[in-house]
């Protein structure tokens, strides 16, 4: 079922997290179907923030430099909104097991304080959550779908699980309209590419670039499932206007289970250059690998016409592209 995304002229959307990774590709997203967008991000590091990411866009979108912890900056934030696009968070597995604190402080409380802003200042306003597929831990049937239990392998996973949670009970008790997609490993354009904490595709493609080795852990058997920014931005976009996505979760998938290792020959064959070594896992990754992963996209496409449109050749092709123009401002 072939998707086109609707028109949102002159509608209002907060983008939190709007100077990272997925944040700011909705933002060019939004801004080219007629929306007016204002980005509320707190520029914290190791995240993605980077101006870079609002270059084209930056005298069509608004910027506030706010933390979903601020409960003042969230009740001025929310006012007047038509949507709002839920992605700041801390996003690293690895740092939420060496500072746990910090990831329930942001992942936890900062997306409570959010949604009590909503309830108080915007009790209109249909939010869409950034989930994550960490939520689920490893798979005991593949590929997985919605009725999938959730056993995440790391405080990042249980606090993103956690505060999806938060969103579809304040849905149900408030009626504030809150749905959340689950979204995949994702790779594109304007993904930080500093470090390896997250965002690994990304790291890959830097590294190939470079010609330099990539590392992979144990055998690179395990099998994943890869998004490319657009399909999730559209994604993103069209559960934010559907009333049949109220109050659920959805998964997001690409069609094609790849192998970690097919998926690192992919990228340095798109790349030209750069080359692999196998080695040992190491302790702290190792504790919190999941083994294979792939899902099925069956209920976002049926309930809300959503299938991914672009393959990992041509998303590659376009990101590498992106990124030999532009890595100045990359690395
Ligand atoms: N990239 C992926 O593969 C992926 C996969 C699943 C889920 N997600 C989710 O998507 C969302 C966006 O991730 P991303 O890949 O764009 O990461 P990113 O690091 O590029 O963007 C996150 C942004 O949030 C901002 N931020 C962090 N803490 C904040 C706070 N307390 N208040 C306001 N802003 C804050 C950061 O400065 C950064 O700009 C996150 O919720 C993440 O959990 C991403």
């Amino acid at each position: 079922m072939a998707y086109s995304l609707p028109r949102l002229d002159g509608k209002r959307c907060l983008i939190t997290g709007g100077l990272g990774f997925i944040g700011s590709n909705l933002a060019h997203s939004l801004v080219a179907i007629g929306a007016e967008v204002s980005i509320a991000d707190a520029c914290i590091d190791p995240y993605g923030w980077n101006f870079a990411n609002i270059r084209e866009i930056k005298d069509r979108v608004s910027f506030t430099k706010a933390d979903i912890r601020d409960e003042k900056a969230m009740a001025a934030a929310v006012k007047g909104q038509d949507f709002i696009f839920n992605c700041a968070a801390q996003v690293s597995h690895i740092d939420s097991m060496t500072d746990p604190f910090l990831d329930v402080d942001i992942n936890c409380r900062g997306n409570l304080v959010l949604l009590e802003a909503c309830r108080r200042h915007a009790d209109k306003a249909k939010i869409v959550y950034a989930g994550t597929r960490g939520q689920m831990g490893s798979l005991h049937y593949s590929p997985a779908d919605e009725e999938h239990p959730d056993n995440p392998t790391d405080i990042y996973g249980a606090n993103k699980w956690a505060a999806e949670k938060y969103h579809l009970v304040y849905n149900s008790a408030y009626g504030i309209r809150a749905t959340s997609l689950r979204i995949n490993n994702t790779y594109g354009e304007r993904n930080q590419m500093r470090h390896a904490k997250y965002g690994i595709m990304n790291w890959f493609i830097r590294l190939a670039l470079e010609g330099k080795e990539i590392q992979v852990f144990g055998d690179g058997s395990q099998t994943r499932d890869y998004n490319y920014i657009t399909d999730v931005v559209d994604a993103m976009i069209l559960a934010a206007q559907s009333e049949k996505s109220n109050g659920k979760y959805y998964l997001l998938g690409s069609g094609n289970e790849i192998k970690f290792m097919d998926m690192v020959k992919s990228v340095i064959k798109a790349a030209g250059s750069g080359s692999y070594k196998l080695v040992p896992w190491p302790a702290d990754r190792k504790a919190i690998e999941i083994g294979n992963f792939f899902v099925t996209y069956e209920k976002i496409r049926d309930e809300l016409g959503w299938e991914p449109k672009t393959s990992l050749d041509e998303g590659l092709r376009k990101t590498i592209a992106f990124y030999r123009e532009r890595k100045k401002e990359y690395w």
